[in-house]
């Protein structure tokens, strides 16, 4: 699948309509919505009542990706806030046991529920838990900032996560995320990535093209 989802993260905040118009008028599906709590990243973005606006002025598939301590502790909220994609940290979890029984939590809600690693995480760590999720989130830099440089070893995970996925034969997405622009994020599709973010790159120049080159 060919999906560019731009972070909300770089979005122009003094005119947050016109930039939630222009995304439903681009060739974007998905609205990529970075949440932060200043204890698991070192800042702080916004929380389920900002969710719940850009869900009232958007059709587009509401890609939430929680950079927070506990995301088992705020799932519900996020759910009932309108998330289609809930997506958390496996340096976040104490175990894998927790892990599923959150997969499995956000799945009985009809929400799909995805696993991010941190640049540092190889992919053996999550090898045996890729089956519970519909997403795969590939950081390519460290999560808390946008606008960051793109960390080519997730080209090689994303092959890794690939392979994983064919020899599953499941309807599994892969997604990366952080310093996507038009080059690397070519590199990204050609292993087999699904889903690109982007932020800096969309927003800060005309957002209807910089969508379109990520397609
Ligand atoms: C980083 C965020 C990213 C970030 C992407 O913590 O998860 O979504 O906003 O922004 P760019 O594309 O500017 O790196
Ligand atoms: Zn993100």
């Amino acid at each position: 699948m060919n999906i560019v989802a731009p972070s909300v993260l770089s979005m122009d905040f003094s005119d947050t309509k016109k930039s939630i118009e222009q995304l439903n008028n681009s060739n974007a599906k998905w609205i990529h919505f970075d949440v932060m709590d200043g204890v698991f990243v070192n800042n702080i973005s916004f929380g389920t009542d900002i969710l719940k606006g850009i869900k009232k002025s958007s059709d587009l598939i509401m890609d939430v990706h929680v950079m927070i301590q506990d995301p088992f502790k705020y799932a519900k909220d996020f759910i009932e806030a309108g998330a289609n994609y809930y997506t958390f940290h496996y340096e976040a979890m104490k175990n894998d046991e927790k892990i599923i029984e959150l997969a499995n939590y956000v799945k009985a809600t009809n929400t799909k529920v995805g696993l991010s690693i941190k640049p540092d995480t190889d992919v053996n760590k999550i090898e045996h838990l890729i089956k519970y999720f519909d997403l795969i989130l590939v950081m390519s830099v460290q999560p808390g900032f946008g606008g960051q440089k793109f960390d080519e070893r997730a080209v090689l995970k994303i092959q890794q996560i690939k392979k994983i996925i064919n020899q599953l034969s499941m309807d599994i997405l892969i997604e990366v995320d952080g310093g996507i622009n038009y080059e690397n994020g070519k590199k990204c599709r050609e292993v087999g990535c699904d889903v690109l973010v982007a932020g800096s790159y969309i927003f800060k120049n005309d957002i209807n093209e910089m969508v379109d080159s990520l397609l």
